[in-house]
């Protein structure tokens, strides 16, 4: 039998959104479903890798045989994601992590009060940032959302996040992006790769970005 192209490897992947709570019953997120990351986590474990697989809420299934992490808020996402990047060999960011929570966790219900209420925000780790500075020999991908001037905004954050590469989601587009089955990406790495992946299943384009990030992982294993 043929050997798969990710035996032996270890892959990381962030899904979902963030939940940062208010109150018993209030909490702020956004639309992210998790169907990217979730589409990784399977094509990675298709190819033989030893998948493990960190999500905020989502109401997703796990394949068989993927090691599964859910987790609520960007803290303990965090925490999760550094907990297990040690001895990864690619590591993958599709979470949409929440930029900013609640200063202060409401213990009991916020009753209504006459008047406006205003609520303090803090900003949240920067989760990718901090695995891009403890990075030894991982291979790690962000990914990034952009309507405009893609091939600059990405190559910023690629070096801002010291990032090996950056999947930047098209999402000027109605029929890709958030909750939806189909997504349309670029892909561009440190090494120089610039490759266009037109509207395809999420699946597909899973399959197609490995294909990408394993030409230039062999590399670096040569
Ligand atoms: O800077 P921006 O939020 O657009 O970068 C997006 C990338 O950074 C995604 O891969 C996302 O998972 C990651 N991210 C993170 N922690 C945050 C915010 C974003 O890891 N607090």
């Amino acid at each position: 039998r043929e050997k798969k192209m990710l035996t032996g490897k270890k892959v990381l992947v962030s899904a979902g959104p963030t939940k940062e709570i208010i109150d018993p019953v209030r909490f702020l997120s956004n639309h992210s479903t998790g169907k990217m990351g979730f589409a990784l986590a399977e094509a990675a474990h298709q190819l033989g890798a030893e998948v493990t697989l960190v999500t905020g809420p989502v109401q997703l299934e796990t394949v068989e045989g993927i090691k599964r992490i859910d987790v609520v808020s960007a803290e303990e996402m965090n925490k999760a994601m550094l907990d297990h990047f040690a001895g990864q060999d690619i590591v993958i960011k599709t979470a949409a992590v929440a930029d900013y929570m609640p200063k202060k966790q409401y213990q009991h219900k916020l009753k209504k009060q006459p008047g406006d209420l205003q609520l303090e925000m803090v900003r949240t780790p920067d989760i990718l940032k901090g695995l891009g500075e403890k990075k030894t020999t991982q291979y790690l991908v962000g990914f990034a959302a952009e309507t405009r001037e893609i091939e600059r905004y990405g190559r910023e954050k690629l070096e801002r996040k010291q990032l090996d590469a950056i999947v930047i989601n098209d999402i000027s587009s109605m029929e890709t992006g958030f909750g939806s089955d189909d997504n349309a990406v670029h892909f561009i790495s440190k090494q120089g790769a610039n490759v266009t992946l037109p509207q395809a299943s999420k699946q597909r384009i899973a399959e197609q970005l490995f294909t990408e990030i394993l030409k230039e992982v062999e590399l670096n294993d040569r």
